[in-house]
């Protein structure tokens, strides 16, 4: 019997602690497959050629039927860097493609059958929805594929495709499976944003009003300024807001101490307890920057009603949502399961209910209480208010223009 057997220690601990550092970049280009145009090439960092799993929203793939040669035609004059692996896999655009889990696994049985290892990449192309459940397949096969993004909505761009995570629904819950798992690069090509329909290209700027709400009340004023421009479809004026929209978030991310979500509240998700509740229960007939205009617009009149935001504040959020096309009430805010968002919120982020507000224009807060009756009031006022101010509602089946 050897002697160490006896000695080891009792009630002792090894620690094991570490961190891991990320750092990738966010790039706004113009025409991204333009072989001359090498940011795209650039993304796939690594010693060697980058062998490339491309996965494309089907949206996309509907305006821009070249969109695979042109990927074939970027790869041959870059084939120093990249080498694609196979044809492109095409997931359905929009929240379907995170409804039903055949997507996802779709893209590990790609992921399996091209032999891509964690060396290799998968490329996103698409809206939100394509490149969260694109992300969740390249997180959890192998445990992390690395991953380019290339968003092609105006919210991907400002928001969902730039941060850390992926996810899809499920037990009719938003993004009950999903992973934080942060991408190698982020490409975003503002020529994607032209072929959006009405409805997407407005749908997105909801969540620039909502960062502007909560950091950034010069922000807001420009928004102001700049709403009939982007209700008119302007693309400098897009562009400029998709990039100042970015570079909030990315600096909420880096800067503000738990990138993974690992506390109770989630600062940047202002109007997102009930935005993903009127998602789900309007079977996803609301878009998610619709469901989250229709949000920010409730808990802004709760906080009028609970005198924590002046009315004149309300006022403006209201009018701004307006000129910027977005809808602020729907016929699910008065479903009684609504109220149900607040602890769906709670549980999927743990520990004590946290729900963003605002104070003013520029100035979020958080409360860990929600007087349901008093919400119940908001949804009364904000319907009022959105019926005698003609701001504007989304019907059943019929969402605004597109
Ligand atoms: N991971 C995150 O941090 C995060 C953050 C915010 C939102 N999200 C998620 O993002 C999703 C919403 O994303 P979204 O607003 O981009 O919408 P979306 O992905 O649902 O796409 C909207 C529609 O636009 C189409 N489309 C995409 N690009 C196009 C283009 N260039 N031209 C024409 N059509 C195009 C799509 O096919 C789809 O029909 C939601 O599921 C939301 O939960 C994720
Ligand atoms: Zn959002």
């Amino acid at each position: 019997m050897g002697a160490a057997l006896t000695t080891a220690a009792r009630d002792t601990q090894l620690s094991a602690a570490f961190t891991v550092a990320y750092d990738y970049a966010v790039h706004f280009t113009r025409d991204a497959l333009d072989p001359a145009n090498a940011v795209l090439a650039q993304a796939f960092a690594g010693d060697g050629v980058a062998r490339v799993l491309v996965v494309i929203d089907s949206g996309v793939l509907a305006h821009h039927g070249d969109l695979p040669q042109r990927l074939r035609a970027y790869a041959a004059h870059h084939a120093d860097r990249l080498a694609l692996a196979g044809e492109p896999l095409v997931l359905p655009g929009g929240e379907e493609a995170k409804q039903d889990p055949a997507h996802a696994q779709a893209v590990l049985d790609a992921i399996n059958a091209r032999g891509i290892d964690r060396h290799a990449y998968v490329l996103g192309i698409g809206g939100g929805a394509v490149l969260d459940a694109a992300g969740y397949g390249a997180a959890v096969a192998h445990r992390g594929v690395r991953m380019v993004r290339m968003p092609t909505t105006v919210l991907a761009q400002n928001d969902a495709g730039i941060g850390v995570k992926n996810g899809i629904n499920a037990y009719g819950k938003k993004n009950f499976l999903g992973a934080f798992a942060p991408p190698v690069a982020v490409v975003n090509d503002e020529l994607f944003l032209t072929t959006l329909s009405d409805a997407d290209w407005r749908a997105g700027t909801s969540e620039a009003v909502k960062v502007a709400l909560l950091k950034d009340a010069a922000f807001f004023g420009e928004l102001e300024r700049r709403a009939p421009a982007l209700l008119a479809r302007d693309l400098e004026a897009m562009a400029e807001l998709v990039q100042r929209c970015a570079a909030l978030h990315v600096a909420h991310i880096t800067g503000a101490g738990d990138p993974f979500e690992l506390g109770s509240s989630r600062p940047l998700d202002f109007g997102h307890w009930s935005g993903h509740k009127l998602e789900q229960l309007s079977a996803t007939r609301l878009r998610h920057g619709e469901a989250v205009a229709i949000g920010i617009a409730l808990d802004s009149t709760y906080a009028q009603l609970a005198g924590l935001l002046p009315v004149g504040a309300w006022r403006r959020v209201l009018a701004l949502f307006d000129a910027l096309g977005l809808p602020v009430t729907a016929p699910e805010l008065s479903d009684p399961r609504l109220l149900d968002g607040l602890g769906e919120f709670r549980e999927h982020l743990g520990g004590r209910l946290t729900v963003t507000l605002i104070e003013g224009i520029g100035a979020g807060l958080e409360v860990h209480e929600i007087d349901h009756d008093l919400m119940r009031l908001a949804i009364t006022r904000l319907g009022e208010a959105a019926a005698s101010g003609g701001a504007p509602t989304i019907a059943d089946g019929a969402a605004i223009s597109s």
